[in-house]
Protein backbone atom coordinates (compact mmCIF):
# COMPACT_ATOMS: atom_id res chain seq x y z
CA UNK A 1 0.00 0.00 0.00
CA UNK A 2 2.91 2.24 1.20
CA UNK A 3 4.70 1.54 -2.47
CA UNK A 4 2.01 2.41 -4.32
CA UNK A 5 1.28 5.90 -2.54
CA UNK A 6 4.91 6.62 -3.60
CA UNK A 7 4.53 5.53 -6.87
CA UNK A 8 1.22 7.67 -7.43
CA UNK A 9 2.92 10.69 -5.58
CA UNK A 10 6.02 10.66 -7.40
CA UNK A 11 3.83 9.85 -11.01
CA UNK A 12 2.07 13.42 -9.62
CA UNK A 13 4.84 15.67 -8.91
CA UNK A 14 6.85 13.98 -12.35
CA UNK A 15 10.02 14.23 -9.96
CA UNK A 16 12.37 12.39 -12.53
CA UNK A 17 12.66 15.82 -14.56
CA UNK A 18 13.92 17.77 -11.65
CA UNK A 19 17.84 17.57 -10.20
CA UNK A 20 19.37 19.74 -7.56
CA UNK A 21 22.89 21.23 -7.37
CA UNK A 22 23.89 22.43 -4.04
CA UNK A 23 26.30 24.59 -2.99
CA UNK A 24 28.07 23.37 0.52
CA UNK A 25 29.18 26.32 2.69
CA UNK A 26 26.78 28.32 3.86
CA UNK A 27 23.53 25.85 2.23
CA UNK A 28 24.68 22.24 3.39
CA UNK A 29 27.12 23.21 6.59
CA UNK A 30 28.14 25.96 8.71
CA UNK A 31 31.33 26.66 7.29
CA UNK A 32 30.81 29.72 5.94
CA UNK A 33 31.73 31.68 9.61
CA UNK A 34 34.74 29.43 9.33
CA UNK A 35 35.83 30.39 5.92
CA UNK A 36 35.28 34.51 7.60
CA UNK A 37 37.18 33.70 10.77
CA UNK A 38 39.82 32.16 8.78
CA UNK A 39 40.21 35.16 6.64
CA UNK A 40 39.55 38.04 9.20
CA UNK A 41 42.48 36.35 11.10
CA UNK A 42 45.19 36.70 8.10
CA UNK A 43 43.76 40.34 7.30
CA UNK A 44 44.61 41.30 11.03
CA UNK A 45 48.27 40.59 10.17
CA UNK A 46 48.28 43.52 8.19
CA UNK A 47 46.09 45.76 10.34
CA UNK A 48 43.36 45.19 8.38
CA UNK A 49 39.26 45.00 9.81
CA UNK A 50 37.34 42.57 7.22
CA UNK A 51 34.00 43.25 8.06
CA UNK A 52 31.05 40.97 7.16
CA UNK A 53 29.60 43.40 4.84
CA UNK A 54 33.30 42.91 2.59
CA UNK A 55 32.93 39.14 3.15
CA UNK A 56 29.90 38.61 1.24
CA UNK A 57 31.98 39.06 -1.72
CA UNK A 58 34.08 36.65 -0.60
CA UNK A 59 31.50 33.84 -0.38
CA UNK A 60 31.66 31.24 -3.59
CA UNK A 61 34.38 32.70 -4.74
CA UNK A 62 38.02 30.56 -5.13
CA UNK A 63 40.32 30.80 -2.15
CA UNK A 64 42.88 32.52 -4.59
CA UNK A 65 40.55 34.87 -5.61
CA UNK A 66 39.30 35.73 -2.25
CA UNK A 67 42.78 37.19 -1.40
CA UNK A 68 43.24 39.08 -4.28
CA UNK A 69 39.72 40.78 -3.28
CA UNK A 70 40.97 41.13 0.66
CA UNK A 71 44.56 42.83 -1.01
CA UNK A 72 42.64 44.98 -2.83
CA UNK A 73 40.26 46.26 0.06
CA UNK A 74 43.24 46.63 2.29
CA UNK A 75 45.08 47.92 -0.38
CA UNK A 76 48.43 45.80 0.73
CA UNK A 77 50.75 43.97 -1.39
CA UNK A 78 52.26 40.37 -1.28
CA UNK A 79 55.46 38.82 -2.99
CA UNK A 80 54.78 35.93 -4.88
CA UNK A 81 56.27 33.14 -2.18
CA UNK A 82 54.09 35.71 0.54
CA UNK A 83 50.73 34.89 -1.30
CA UNK A 84 51.23 31.17 -1.25
CA UNK A 85 52.00 31.11 2.06
CA UNK A 86 48.93 33.34 3.24
CA UNK A 87 46.75 30.94 1.23
CA UNK A 88 47.75 28.25 2.65
CA UNK A 89 48.24 29.97 6.26
CA UNK A 90 44.47 30.95 5.88
CA UNK A 91 43.33 26.95 4.80
CA UNK A 92 45.60 25.64 7.64
CA UNK A 93 43.34 27.92 10.26
CA UNK A 94 40.34 27.07 8.06
CA UNK A 95 41.47 23.11 8.54
CA UNK A 96 41.68 23.78 12.58
CA UNK A 97 37.90 24.65 12.79
CA UNK A 98 36.84 21.80 9.99
CA UNK A 99 39.00 19.43 11.92
CA UNK A 100 36.30 20.21 15.12
CA UNK A 101 33.05 19.59 13.15
CA UNK A 102 30.47 16.62 13.41
CA UNK A 103 27.14 16.39 11.66
CA UNK A 104 25.63 18.76 14.27
CA UNK A 105 26.73 21.59 12.03
CA UNK A 106 24.54 20.71 8.95
CA UNK A 107 21.87 23.51 8.89
CA UNK A 108 18.66 23.45 9.52
CA UNK A 109 16.19 21.68 7.40
CA UNK A 110 19.15 19.98 4.90
CA UNK A 111 19.14 16.43 6.91
CA UNK A 112 15.08 16.06 6.29
CA UNK A 113 14.95 17.67 2.43
CA UNK A 114 18.06 15.60 1.50
CA UNK A 115 15.70 12.40 2.92
CA UNK A 116 12.77 13.54 0.84
CA UNK A 117 14.39 14.19 -2.21
CA UNK A 118 15.85 10.50 -1.83
CA UNK A 119 12.50 9.13 -1.23
CA UNK A 120 11.26 11.08 -4.35
CA UNK A 121 14.03 10.02 -6.51
CA UNK A 122 15.07 13.24 -7.20
CA UNK A 123 18.76 13.58 -8.02
CA UNK A 124 21.43 16.04 -6.41
CA UNK A 125 24.58 17.02 -6.81
CA UNK A 126 26.99 19.00 -4.52
CA UNK A 127 28.84 22.07 -6.49
CA UNK A 128 30.97 23.77 -3.82
CA UNK A 129 34.08 25.78 -4.98
CA UNK A 130 35.64 24.49 -1.68
CA UNK A 131 38.78 22.08 -2.10
CA UNK A 132 37.70 20.74 0.99
CA UNK A 133 34.74 19.87 0.02
CA UNK A 134 34.78 15.91 0.66
CA UNK A 135 36.88 16.44 3.55
CA UNK A 136 33.65 18.49 5.17
CA UNK A 137 30.98 15.80 3.58
CA UNK A 138 32.77 13.18 5.66
CA UNK A 139 33.11 15.42 8.93
CA UNK A 140 29.64 15.81 8.65
CA UNK A 141 28.31 12.00 7.69
CA UNK A 142 26.99 13.15 3.80
CA UNK A 143 29.68 12.09 1.60
CA UNK A 144 27.50 9.19 0.32
CA UNK A 145 24.52 10.86 -0.03
CA UNK A 146 24.98 12.91 -3.08
CA UNK A 147 24.59 11.44 -6.47
CA UNK A 148 27.72 13.59 -7.65
CA UNK A 149 30.33 15.99 -5.95
CA UNK A 150 32.14 18.56 -8.45
CA UNK A 151 34.05 20.96 -6.42
CA UNK A 152 36.82 23.30 -6.52
CA UNK A 153 39.23 20.41 -7.83
CA UNK A 154 36.94 20.27 -11.24
CA UNK A 155 36.69 23.28 -12.80
CA UNK A 156 38.71 25.74 -14.10
CA UNK A 157 36.85 28.73 -13.86
CA UNK A 158 35.07 29.68 -10.53
CA UNK A 159 31.45 30.95 -9.84
CA UNK A 160 30.25 33.29 -11.07
CA UNK A 161 31.11 31.30 -13.60
CA UNK A 162 28.63 28.50 -14.86
CA UNK A 163 31.16 26.27 -15.22
CA UNK A 164 30.75 24.36 -12.13
CA UNK A 165 26.82 23.82 -12.42
CA UNK A 166 27.01 22.94 -16.13
CA UNK A 167 29.45 20.09 -15.02
CA UNK A 168 27.13 19.16 -12.17
CA UNK A 169 24.02 18.99 -14.72
CA UNK A 170 26.12 16.93 -16.93
CA UNK A 171 27.65 14.38 -14.33
CA UNK A 172 23.98 13.86 -13.41
CA UNK A 173 22.82 13.53 -17.09
CA UNK A 174 20.57 16.34 -16.21
CA UNK A 175 19.08 18.96 -18.52
CA UNK A 176 20.43 22.42 -17.71
CA UNK A 177 16.53 23.92 -17.43
CA UNK A 178 15.26 20.99 -15.45
CA UNK A 179 18.58 21.69 -12.70
CA UNK A 180 17.64 24.17 -9.43
CA UNK A 181 20.71 25.66 -8.09
CA UNK A 182 20.65 25.96 -4.08
CA UNK A 183 22.70 28.90 -2.96
CA UNK A 184 23.81 31.45 -0.39
CA UNK A 185 26.19 33.43 -2.40
CA UNK A 186 25.72 36.43 -4.89
CA UNK A 187 28.44 34.59 -7.08
CA UNK A 188 27.16 31.46 -6.72
CA UNK A 189 23.14 32.85 -7.75
CA UNK A 190 25.08 34.74 -10.80
CA UNK A 191 27.10 31.29 -11.76
CA UNK A 192 23.48 29.44 -11.84
CA UNK A 193 21.70 32.02 -13.78
CA UNK A 194 24.20 32.59 -16.44
CA UNK A 195 23.74 28.34 -16.52
CA UNK A 196 20.29 29.24 -17.28
CA UNK A 197 19.16 27.18 -13.91
CA UNK A 198 16.64 27.88 -11.85
CA UNK A 199 17.88 29.75 -8.38
CA UNK A 200 16.81 29.69 -4.82
CA UNK A 201 18.65 31.85 -2.62
CA UNK A 202 19.48 30.52 0.89
CA UNK A 203 19.71 33.68 3.43
CA UNK A 204 18.56 37.52 3.52
CA UNK A 205 16.34 38.62 0.10
CA UNK A 206 17.91 42.06 0.16
CA UNK A 207 21.18 40.75 -0.93
CA UNK A 208 20.51 37.70 -2.62
CA UNK A 209 17.72 39.48 -5.05
CA UNK A 210 19.19 37.73 -8.20
CA UNK A 211 18.10 34.38 -7.06
CA UNK A 212 14.40 33.24 -8.38
CA UNK A 213 13.27 33.26 -4.62
CA UNK A 214 15.19 33.68 -1.30
CA UNK A 215 14.60 31.27 1.69
CA UNK A 216 15.78 31.56 5.15
CA UNK A 217 16.91 27.70 5.45
CA UNK A 218 15.54 24.26 3.74
CA UNK A 219 12.37 23.86 6.05
CA UNK A 220 10.90 26.60 3.84
CA UNK A 221 10.72 24.78 0.88
CA UNK A 222 8.66 21.63 -0.44
CA UNK A 223 8.83 18.70 -3.29
CA UNK A 224 5.65 20.65 -4.65
CA UNK A 225 7.40 23.72 -5.06
CA UNK A 226 10.59 22.06 -6.70
CA UNK A 227 8.19 21.09 -9.58
CA UNK A 228 6.42 24.56 -9.54
CA UNK A 229 9.96 26.17 -10.43
CA UNK A 230 10.60 23.43 -13.80
CA UNK A 231 6.96 24.12 -14.70
C1 LIG B 1 33.35 28.36 -1.20
C2 LIG B 1 33.28 29.38 -0.10
O1 LIG B 1 32.40 27.36 -0.97
O2 LIG B 1 34.64 27.76 -1.25
C3 LIG B 1 34.38 30.40 -0.27
O3 LIG B 1 32.03 30.04 -0.15
C4 LIG B 1 35.74 29.70 -0.35
O4 LIG B 1 34.36 31.29 0.83
C5 LIG B 1 35.70 28.68 -1.49
O5 LIG B 1 36.77 30.65 -0.61
C6 LIG B 1 37.02 27.90 -1.59
O6 LIG B 1 37.17 27.09 -0.47
P1 LIG B 1 38.48 26.30 -0.07
O7 LIG B 1 38.00 25.36 1.00
O8 LIG B 1 38.96 25.59 -1.30
O9 LIG B 1 39.45 27.31 0.43
MG1 LIG C 1 28.24 29.11 -0.12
Amino acid sequence: MLSKNKILLSKGINTKMVACLFDLDGVIVDTAKYHFLAWKRLAKEWNFELTEEQNEHLKGVSRTESLEIILKLANHHLSKEAFEKALQDKNECFLEFVNQMNESEILEGVADFLQQLKQHHITFSLASSSKNARNILQKIGLLEKFDAIIDGNDIINGKPHPEIFEKAAKTLNMNIKNCIVFEDAVAGIQAGKSAGMKVIGIGEKHILHEADIVIKNLTEISIEDLKKMIA
